[in-house]
């Protein structure tokens, strides 16, 4: 029998999906994701969203501001920009984006799909055609919150009804688009990712490879694991897992941290968002630990994400010791507190400093 890994020594990973907000709080937040990942692609869902190509330049100083302030080099860490497609996105502003260098993806919000997406796109295939051809043609990937809004649509099944309705023609109308396909949390959305023809791929958070919907009704409602796409079945959760472990270059690391002040989460209509940044590759490495499968963190966390979006590998290293790790209850960010995920339980693997 082997011996179990105690120390795991990795390339640098990056983060390919993460809220960092703007404002008071982002110090905390841009230092806690540049002590694990290198990268991280910034979802723009600010108010007012990040709509153009200038006001991502200027959320980029911001970023590099705070980290400086976090007393962190503006080296250790590159924010990868996005853009917020709208019904009004123009070609040109794609193009601008392309020509940028900083802008790595545009993203699509569902009008109403979650936490500020008010101004989210209502017809995709109607509104967007434009910026989708735009899109196609200079290589700059769509990323999507594959759910649908339709509020006859049960919640748990927003994401398979999103690939029927939206996927499927979205893909045959631009078979070159390239398309992440952010936050996947269902077995449904795992086999069209594996099978679709051309550039498709699937960022995968933490928490949804750790837990299933059970966790958000353990004792209680507990608002800390409330996020959308929600969490779903336990077969859902072992279909992401198995496809992340897989070794399949379609699947990578996208947290989806996304804090909330701790208010604003126990709460009588609580926020969606988990906030994972400080314990990321912790809680990644204990999924992967969990199926014996650590030899694939590797490829999930630093390789398969800079070869879809066609950048190059990171140089350093993170290693992680097998080692009791109590997470934080709470933390806390400015003027506000955020309660990580599972803050307060204890994790076996630690990220050496
Ligand atoms: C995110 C947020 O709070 O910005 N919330 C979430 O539950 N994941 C938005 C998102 O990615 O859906
Ligand atoms: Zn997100």
């Amino acid at each position: 029998m082997q011996s179990p890994i105690d120390t795991l020594t990795i390339t640098r990973p990056d983060d390919w999906h993460l809220h960092l907000r703007d404002g008071a709080v982002l110090d905390s937040v841009v230092a806690d994701t540049a002590r694990q990942f290198a990268r991280a692609i910034i979802m723009p869902n600010l108010r007012p969203p990040v709509t153009t190509t200038e006001l991502a330049h200027a959320y980029r100083d911001r970023i590099y501001s705070a980290l400086e302030r976090a007393g962190l080099s503006t080296t250790s860490f590159t924010p990868l920009m996005t853009l917020y497609l709208t019904d009004n996105t123009s070609a040109d502003e794609v193009v601008r984006a392309s020509k940028s260098g900083f802008v790595h993806g545009i993203k699509l919000y569902p009008a109403g799909a979650t936490t500020n997406s008010d101004a989210g796109v209502t017809d995709l295939l109607g509104k967007c055609v434009p910026a989708l051809e735009a899109m196609q043609a200079t290589g700059m990937p769509l990323l999507v919150h594959g759910e649908v809004t339709d509020p006859e649509i049960d919640l748990f099944d927003r994401e398979a009804i999103f690939i029927d309705r939206i996927m499927i023609p979205l893909r045959r109308a631009f078979p070159a688009l390239k398309v992440v396909f952010e936050h996947l949390t269902t077995s449904d959305g795992v086999d069209y990712v594996r099978e679709a023809a051309g550039p498709v791929a699937a960022t995968i958070t933490a928490h949804h490879l750790l837990y299933n919907r059970n966790a958000l009704f353990q004792g209680g409602m507990r608002p800390h694991w409330y996020c959308l796409p929600v969490l779903k079945r336990e077969r859902h959760r072992l279909a992401l897992l198995q496809a992340a472990s897989s070794g399949s270059g379609r699947f990578f690391l996208g947290t989806d941290s996304a804090p909330h002040a701790k208010g604003l989460k126990e709460n009588a209509c609580g926020c969606a968002g988990c906030y994972t940044a400080l314990h990321a590759m912790e809680l990644y490495a204990t999924a992967f630990d969990s199926v014996g499968s650590l030899d694939k963190l590797e490829a999930f966390a630093s390789l398969n994400g800079p070869a879809f979006y066609g950048l190059p590998v990171n140089q350093g290293t993170l290693t992680l010791n097998r080692e009791a790790y109590t997470i934080p209850a709470e933390l806390p960010m400015a003027d506000t507190t955020v309660v990580p995920l599972a803050g307060g339980e204890s994790l076996g693997w630690k990220v050496a400093l």
